[in-house]
Protein backbone atom coordinates (compact mmCIF):
# COMPACT_ATOMS: atom_id res chain seq x y z
CA UNK A 1 0.00 0.00 0.00
CA UNK A 2 1.57 3.35 -0.28
CA UNK A 3 0.40 5.51 2.66
CA UNK A 4 0.89 8.91 0.51
CA UNK A 5 -1.98 11.23 0.37
CA UNK A 6 -3.98 13.04 3.13
CA UNK A 7 -4.07 10.68 6.17
CA UNK A 8 -4.73 12.64 8.78
CA UNK A 9 -5.35 11.37 12.77
CA UNK A 10 -4.11 8.31 13.98
CA UNK A 11 -7.24 6.73 13.61
CA UNK A 12 -7.67 6.85 9.63
CA UNK A 13 -4.19 6.10 9.53
CA UNK A 14 -4.62 2.94 11.53
CA UNK A 15 -7.40 2.33 8.79
CA UNK A 16 -5.57 2.63 6.22
CA UNK A 17 -3.25 -0.15 7.55
CA UNK A 18 -5.67 -2.87 8.52
CA UNK A 19 -5.11 -5.06 5.51
CA UNK A 20 -1.24 -5.10 6.06
CA UNK A 21 -1.73 -5.31 9.84
CA UNK A 22 -4.23 -7.92 9.50
CA UNK A 23 -1.62 -9.66 7.38
CA UNK A 24 1.37 -9.22 9.85
CA UNK A 25 -1.01 -10.98 12.21
CA UNK A 26 -1.88 -13.88 10.28
CA UNK A 27 2.00 -15.10 9.15
CA UNK A 28 2.83 -13.05 6.49
CA UNK A 29 6.40 -10.81 6.04
CA UNK A 30 5.64 -7.46 6.22
CA UNK A 31 8.19 -4.66 5.70
CA UNK A 32 7.42 -0.77 6.62
CA UNK A 33 9.10 2.27 7.37
CA UNK A 34 10.56 3.09 10.69
CA UNK A 35 12.43 6.90 11.49
CA UNK A 36 16.07 4.79 11.05
CA UNK A 37 15.49 1.97 8.07
CA UNK A 38 12.45 -0.08 6.64
CA UNK A 39 12.03 -3.20 8.60
CA UNK A 40 11.04 -6.25 7.63
CA UNK A 41 8.01 -7.59 10.31
CA UNK A 42 7.13 -10.80 11.41
CA UNK A 43 4.28 -11.70 13.88
CA UNK A 44 7.34 -11.97 16.88
CA UNK A 45 5.37 -15.08 18.52
CA UNK A 46 4.88 -16.81 15.44
CA UNK A 47 7.53 -19.25 14.94
CA UNK A 48 7.39 -19.99 11.02
CA UNK A 49 6.66 -16.47 10.18
CA UNK A 50 9.84 -15.19 12.02
CA UNK A 51 11.94 -18.23 10.23
CA UNK A 52 10.71 -16.67 6.87
CA UNK A 53 12.31 -13.44 7.34
CA UNK A 54 15.31 -15.41 7.83
CA UNK A 55 14.92 -16.90 4.67
CA UNK A 56 13.72 -13.67 2.52
CA UNK A 57 16.73 -12.17 4.13
CA UNK A 58 19.64 -15.06 3.43
CA UNK A 59 20.25 -13.73 7.21
CA UNK A 60 22.58 -16.26 9.16
CA UNK A 61 20.38 -17.68 11.64
CA UNK A 62 22.28 -17.17 15.08
CA UNK A 63 21.52 -13.04 14.52
CA UNK A 64 19.11 -12.43 16.52
CA UNK A 65 16.11 -9.67 15.71
CA UNK A 66 14.69 -6.33 17.36
CA UNK A 67 11.12 -7.05 18.37
CA UNK A 68 8.92 -3.27 17.70
CA UNK A 69 6.14 -2.36 20.03
CA UNK A 70 3.69 0.46 19.48
CA UNK A 71 3.34 1.09 23.65
CA UNK A 72 4.44 0.47 27.10
CA UNK A 73 1.93 -2.12 27.64
CA UNK A 74 2.98 -4.11 24.68
CA UNK A 75 6.70 -4.44 27.02
CA UNK A 76 4.98 -6.69 29.06
CA UNK A 77 4.81 -9.18 26.37
CA UNK A 78 8.09 -9.25 25.08
CA UNK A 79 10.11 -9.16 28.27
CA UNK A 80 10.10 -11.60 30.90
CA UNK A 81 9.98 -9.75 34.19
CA UNK A 82 8.81 -5.83 33.97
CA UNK A 83 8.97 -5.43 37.50
CA UNK A 84 12.23 -5.58 37.72
CA UNK A 85 13.77 -2.62 35.17
CA UNK A 86 16.23 -1.16 36.06
CA UNK A 87 15.58 2.53 36.81
CA UNK A 88 18.35 3.77 34.33
CA UNK A 89 16.99 1.41 31.76
CA UNK A 90 13.20 3.38 32.72
CA UNK A 91 14.99 7.02 32.35
CA UNK A 92 16.19 6.17 28.48
CA UNK A 93 12.87 4.77 27.75
CA UNK A 94 11.02 7.89 28.64
CA UNK A 95 13.61 9.80 27.06
CA UNK A 96 14.42 8.07 24.09
CA UNK A 97 11.19 6.32 23.12
CA UNK A 98 9.70 6.41 20.63
CA UNK A 99 12.81 6.62 18.91
CA UNK A 100 16.03 4.98 17.29
CA UNK A 101 17.28 3.14 20.59
CA UNK A 102 17.04 -0.52 21.27
CA UNK A 103 17.30 -1.80 24.77
CA UNK A 104 18.29 -5.71 25.77
CA UNK A 105 16.33 -6.96 28.54
CA UNK A 106 15.29 -10.50 29.48
CA UNK A 107 13.30 -12.20 26.89
CA UNK A 108 9.44 -13.48 27.25
CA UNK A 109 8.87 -16.81 26.97
CA UNK A 110 6.24 -16.34 24.56
CA UNK A 111 8.07 -15.18 22.25
CA UNK A 112 9.20 -16.97 18.74
CA UNK A 113 12.70 -19.20 19.66
CA UNK A 114 13.92 -18.23 16.54
CA UNK A 115 13.46 -13.90 17.43
CA UNK A 116 16.81 -14.74 19.75
CA UNK A 117 18.33 -17.88 18.96
CA UNK A 118 20.18 -19.37 21.89
CA UNK A 119 19.58 -16.33 23.44
CA UNK A 120 17.96 -15.83 27.29
CA UNK A 121 17.46 -12.08 26.43
CA UNK A 122 15.43 -10.14 23.73
CA UNK A 123 16.58 -6.34 22.10
CA UNK A 124 13.24 -3.90 22.21
CA UNK A 125 12.63 -0.91 20.20
CA UNK A 126 9.13 1.24 19.99
CA UNK A 127 9.89 3.25 16.96
CA UNK A 128 9.47 7.07 15.71
CA UNK A 129 7.34 6.95 13.13
CA UNK A 130 3.62 7.14 12.71
CA UNK A 131 3.36 4.45 10.14
CA UNK A 132 5.18 1.76 12.18
CA UNK A 133 3.24 2.48 14.98
CA UNK A 134 -0.20 2.50 13.74
CA UNK A 135 1.09 -1.02 11.86
CA UNK A 136 2.12 -2.34 15.29
CA UNK A 137 -1.02 -1.29 17.19
CA UNK A 138 -3.02 -2.41 14.62
CA UNK A 139 -1.33 -5.73 14.24
CA UNK A 140 -2.22 -6.07 17.80
CA UNK A 141 1.20 -8.26 18.21
CA UNK A 142 4.66 -7.76 18.72
CA UNK A 143 6.92 -7.10 15.60
CA UNK A 144 10.24 -8.66 15.19
CA UNK A 145 11.60 -7.51 12.12
CA UNK A 146 15.69 -6.69 10.91
CA UNK A 147 16.61 -4.05 8.06
CA UNK A 148 14.70 -4.82 5.18
CA UNK A 149 18.01 -5.43 3.12
CA UNK A 150 19.15 -9.06 2.11
CA UNK A 151 21.82 -9.70 4.70
CA UNK A 152 25.06 -8.13 4.30
CA UNK A 153 23.94 -5.36 1.71
CA UNK A 154 23.31 -1.93 2.75
CA UNK A 155 20.07 -1.09 4.65
CA UNK A 156 17.01 0.06 2.89
CA UNK A 157 15.66 3.66 3.49
CA UNK A 158 13.13 3.69 1.04
CA UNK A 159 10.35 1.17 -0.44
CA UNK A 160 12.03 0.41 -3.66
CA UNK A 161 15.35 -0.42 -1.94
CA UNK A 162 12.83 -3.50 -0.09
CA UNK A 163 11.77 -4.40 -3.63
CA UNK A 164 14.94 -4.41 -5.24
CA UNK A 165 16.13 -6.41 -2.70
CA UNK A 166 13.30 -8.93 -1.61
CA UNK A 167 10.35 -7.89 -3.78
CA UNK A 168 9.82 -11.95 -4.72
CA UNK A 169 10.50 -12.84 -1.00
CA UNK A 170 8.15 -11.05 1.04
CA UNK A 171 3.79 -10.21 1.19
CA UNK A 172 4.57 -6.54 1.04
CA UNK A 173 6.25 -3.29 1.78
CA UNK A 174 3.84 -0.79 2.98
CA UNK A 175 5.61 2.73 1.58
CA UNK A 176 5.92 5.51 3.91
CA UNK A 177 8.61 7.50 1.86
CA UNK A 178 12.38 7.87 2.92
CA UNK A 179 13.52 7.38 6.12
CA UNK A 180 14.60 10.46 8.53
CA UNK A 181 17.36 9.18 10.33
CA UNK A 182 18.99 6.63 7.65
CA UNK A 183 21.28 4.35 10.20
CA UNK A 184 19.86 2.11 12.28
CA UNK A 185 19.29 2.21 15.73
CA UNK A 186 21.83 2.26 19.08
CA UNK A 187 21.52 -1.42 20.58
CA UNK A 188 22.22 -1.05 24.44
CA UNK A 189 21.93 -3.26 27.76
CA UNK A 190 22.07 -1.50 30.74
CA UNK A 191 22.02 -2.47 34.87
CA UNK A 192 21.57 -0.34 37.78
CA UNK A 193 25.24 0.67 37.48
CA UNK A 194 26.10 0.87 33.68
CA UNK A 195 25.28 0.64 29.98
CA UNK A 196 27.01 -0.98 27.16
CA UNK A 197 26.63 0.20 23.65
CA UNK A 198 26.65 -3.00 21.16
CA UNK A 199 26.04 -0.91 18.06
CA UNK A 200 26.26 2.48 17.62
CA UNK A 201 23.25 4.85 16.58
CA UNK A 202 21.67 8.21 16.63
CA UNK A 203 20.95 7.94 20.18
CA UNK A 204 24.82 8.91 21.51
CA UNK A 205 27.19 7.07 24.12
CA UNK A 206 26.96 10.90 26.09
CA UNK A 207 22.82 11.51 25.51
CA UNK A 208 23.12 7.89 27.19
CA UNK A 209 24.91 8.80 30.05
CA UNK A 210 23.02 12.07 30.78
CA UNK A 211 20.01 10.70 30.59
CA UNK A 212 20.12 7.37 32.30
CA UNK A 213 22.38 8.89 35.55
CA UNK A 214 24.94 5.59 34.76
CA UNK A 215 27.74 5.90 32.85
CA UNK A 216 28.12 3.80 29.18
CA UNK A 217 31.10 2.10 27.46
CA UNK A 218 31.34 0.55 23.96
CA UNK A 219 31.68 -2.66 23.36
CA UNK A 220 35.17 -4.02 23.07
CA UNK A 221 35.15 -5.22 19.45
CA UNK A 222 33.67 -1.65 18.76
CA UNK A 223 37.27 -0.90 19.18
CA UNK A 224 39.00 -3.51 17.80
CA UNK A 225 38.80 -5.51 20.91
CA UNK A 226 38.00 -8.28 22.63
CA UNK A 227 37.15 -11.12 20.14
CA UNK A 228 33.63 -11.98 20.10
CA UNK A 229 31.03 -9.10 19.99
CA UNK A 230 28.06 -9.37 22.60
CA UNK A 231 25.84 -8.26 19.87
CA UNK A 232 25.81 -11.41 16.97
CA UNK A 233 24.72 -9.19 14.37
CA UNK A 234 28.04 -6.81 14.89
CA UNK A 235 30.62 -9.93 13.68
CA UNK A 236 29.64 -10.27 10.07
CA UNK A 237 30.38 -8.67 6.77
CA UNK A 238 27.94 -5.75 6.40
CA UNK A 239 27.11 -2.43 4.71
CA UNK A 240 28.85 -3.94 1.21
CA UNK A 241 28.70 -2.43 -1.87
CA UNK A 242 30.36 -4.37 -5.01
CA UNK A 243 32.49 -1.59 -5.16
CA UNK A 244 35.84 -1.21 -3.22
CA UNK A 245 35.14 1.62 -0.57
CA UNK A 246 37.98 3.99 0.62
CA UNK A 247 37.16 6.33 3.41
CA UNK A 248 39.66 9.47 3.19
CA UNK A 249 40.27 12.87 5.36
CA UNK A 250 42.57 15.60 4.73
CA UNK A 251 43.38 18.81 2.96
CA UNK A 252 41.36 18.45 -0.62
CA UNK A 253 44.01 19.35 -2.43
CA UNK A 254 46.00 16.58 -0.75
CA UNK A 255 43.11 14.18 -1.26
CA UNK A 256 42.38 14.85 -4.83
CA UNK A 257 46.65 13.77 -5.50
CA UNK A 258 46.13 11.05 -3.78
CA UNK A 259 42.94 9.95 -5.47
CA UNK A 260 44.29 11.01 -8.55
CA UNK A 261 47.50 8.57 -7.94
CA UNK A 262 45.07 5.73 -7.00
CA UNK A 263 43.19 6.14 -10.00
CA UNK A 264 46.62 5.90 -12.08
CA UNK A 265 48.02 3.48 -10.47
CA UNK A 266 45.16 0.72 -10.34
CA UNK A 267 43.74 0.35 -14.23
CA UNK A 268 41.43 -2.02 -13.16
CA UNK A 269 39.88 0.41 -11.35
CA UNK A 270 37.36 1.83 -14.21
CA UNK A 271 34.96 3.69 -12.88
CA UNK A 272 35.56 5.92 -9.88
CA UNK A 273 33.25 7.81 -7.86
CA UNK A 274 33.75 10.13 -4.89
CA UNK A 275 31.54 11.29 -2.11
CA UNK A 276 32.48 14.27 -0.83
CA UNK A 277 31.69 18.01 0.18
CA UNK A 278 29.88 20.64 -2.54
CA UNK A 279 33.29 22.80 -2.30
CA UNK A 280 35.70 19.58 -2.95
CA UNK A 281 37.77 20.65 -6.42
CA UNK A 282 37.98 18.39 -9.57
CA UNK A 283 39.59 15.27 -9.64
CA UNK A 284 41.64 14.00 -13.04
CA UNK A 285 40.02 10.67 -13.97
CA UNK A 286 36.83 10.19 -11.82
CA UNK A 287 33.34 9.07 -13.00
CA UNK A 288 30.77 10.35 -10.83
CA UNK A 289 31.11 12.20 -7.81
CA UNK A 290 28.20 13.38 -4.94
CA UNK A 291 27.64 15.50 -2.25
CA UNK A 292 25.40 15.27 0.59
CA UNK A 293 22.66 17.76 1.85
CA UNK A 294 24.77 19.34 4.76
CA UNK A 295 21.72 20.05 6.84
CA UNK A 296 20.46 16.27 6.74
CA UNK A 297 21.21 14.43 9.85
CA UNK A 298 24.35 12.80 10.50
CA UNK A 299 27.81 14.50 10.35
CA UNK A 300 27.55 16.43 7.05
CA UNK A 301 24.45 14.61 5.79
CA UNK A 302 26.37 11.69 4.75
CA UNK A 303 24.93 9.12 7.50
CA UNK A 304 21.33 10.05 6.32
CA UNK A 305 22.16 8.94 2.65
CA UNK A 306 24.90 6.49 2.75
CA UNK A 307 23.22 3.30 2.25
CA UNK A 308 21.46 4.50 -0.51
CA UNK A 309 24.62 6.01 -1.77
CA UNK A 310 26.56 2.64 -1.42
CA UNK A 311 23.91 1.13 -3.78
CA UNK A 312 23.90 3.88 -6.28
CA UNK A 313 27.82 2.96 -6.40
CA UNK A 314 26.91 -0.47 -7.65
CA UNK A 315 24.26 1.38 -9.97
CA UNK A 316 26.33 3.76 -11.76
CA UNK A 317 28.88 0.45 -12.13
CA UNK A 318 31.53 1.87 -9.89
CA UNK A 319 34.64 -0.29 -8.99
CA UNK A 320 35.91 2.27 -6.67
CA UNK A 321 34.09 4.71 -3.96
CA UNK A 322 36.25 7.39 -2.26
CA UNK A 323 33.99 8.91 0.72
CA UNK A 324 34.53 11.01 2.67
CA UNK A 325 35.17 10.22 6.65
CA UNK A 326 34.09 12.39 10.21
CA UNK A 327 35.41 12.38 13.24
CA UNK A 328 33.95 8.91 15.05
CA UNK A 329 32.57 10.97 17.83
CA UNK A 330 29.05 12.07 18.61
CA UNK A 331 27.02 10.97 15.77
CA UNK A 332 30.04 10.59 13.88
CA UNK A 333 30.49 7.38 16.01
CA UNK A 334 27.50 5.64 14.31
CA UNK A 335 28.53 6.99 11.07
CA UNK A 336 31.92 5.72 10.89
CA UNK A 337 30.99 2.67 12.36
CA UNK A 338 28.87 1.75 9.28
CA UNK A 339 31.83 3.16 6.78
CA UNK A 340 34.50 0.99 8.87
CA UNK A 341 32.87 -1.78 7.69
CA UNK A 342 31.48 -0.68 4.30
CA UNK A 343 35.20 -0.16 3.29
CA UNK A 344 36.68 -3.35 5.09
CA UNK A 345 39.42 -0.66 6.95
CA UNK A 346 40.33 1.01 3.76
CA UNK A 347 41.05 4.39 4.47
CA UNK A 348 43.85 6.85 4.31
CA UNK A 349 44.46 10.41 5.70
CA UNK A 350 46.07 12.66 2.94
CA UNK A 351 48.82 14.97 4.12
CA UNK A 352 51.73 16.34 1.82
CA UNK A 353 54.03 14.31 3.57
CA UNK A 354 51.88 11.00 3.44
CA UNK A 355 50.16 10.21 0.33
CA UNK A 356 49.51 6.46 -0.35
CA UNK A 357 46.31 4.76 0.46
CA UNK A 358 46.26 2.10 2.80
CA UNK A 359 45.43 -2.00 1.33
CA UNK A 360 45.24 -0.46 -2.13
O1 LIG B 1 16.97 0.74 13.46
C1 LIG B 1 16.91 -0.49 13.61
O2 LIG B 1 17.32 -1.05 14.64
C2 LIG B 1 16.31 -1.33 12.47
C3 LIG B 1 14.82 -0.98 12.36
C4 LIG B 1 14.09 -1.86 11.38
O3 LIG B 1 14.24 -1.04 13.64
N1 LIG B 1 16.49 -2.72 12.71
C5 LIG B 1 17.70 -3.33 12.60
O4 LIG B 1 17.67 -4.69 12.81
O5 LIG B 1 18.73 -2.74 12.34
P1 LIG B 1 18.89 -5.66 12.45
O6 LIG B 1 18.37 -7.02 12.65
O7 LIG B 1 19.40 -5.33 11.11
O8 LIG B 1 19.94 -5.37 13.56
C6 LIG B 1 19.70 -5.79 14.89
C7 LIG B 1 20.97 -5.75 15.69
C8 LIG B 1 21.89 -6.89 15.31
O9 LIG B 1 23.24 -6.43 15.34
C9 LIG B 1 21.61 -7.93 16.40
O10 LIG B 1 22.68 -8.81 16.59
C10 LIG B 1 21.36 -7.03 17.60
O11 LIG B 1 20.64 -5.94 17.08
N2 LIG B 1 20.52 -7.71 18.62
C11 LIG B 1 19.23 -8.05 18.53
N3 LIG B 1 18.83 -8.71 19.63
C12 LIG B 1 19.90 -8.79 20.45
C13 LIG B 1 20.14 -9.38 21.74
N4 LIG B 1 19.19 -10.02 22.40
N5 LIG B 1 21.38 -9.26 22.26
C14 LIG B 1 22.37 -8.60 21.59
N6 LIG B 1 22.19 -8.05 20.36
C15 LIG B 1 20.99 -8.14 19.79
MG1 LIG C 1 20.56 -5.14 9.42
Amino acid sequence: SNLEGSIHTADQLRHALSEPAHRLRRGQVIAFPTETVYGLGANAWDESAVQKVFQAKGRPSDNPLIVHIADLTQLKEVISDPGTIPGPAKRLMDAFWPGPLTIIFPAHEKLATSVHPGMDTVGVRMPNHPVALALIAEAGCPVAAPSANSSGRPSPTVAETVLHDLADRIDGVVDGGPCQVGLESTVIAVTETEGVVYRPGWITPEELQAASGVPFTLDPHLKGEGDKPKSPGMKYRHYAPDARVWVWWGDPVDVREVIAATIADHPELERVALICPADFPDVDGLSARWSPDPNAPYENGLGHELYERLRWGDKIGADALFIVGVEPKGHGLALMNRLQKASEGRQFHATPSRQEPSKP
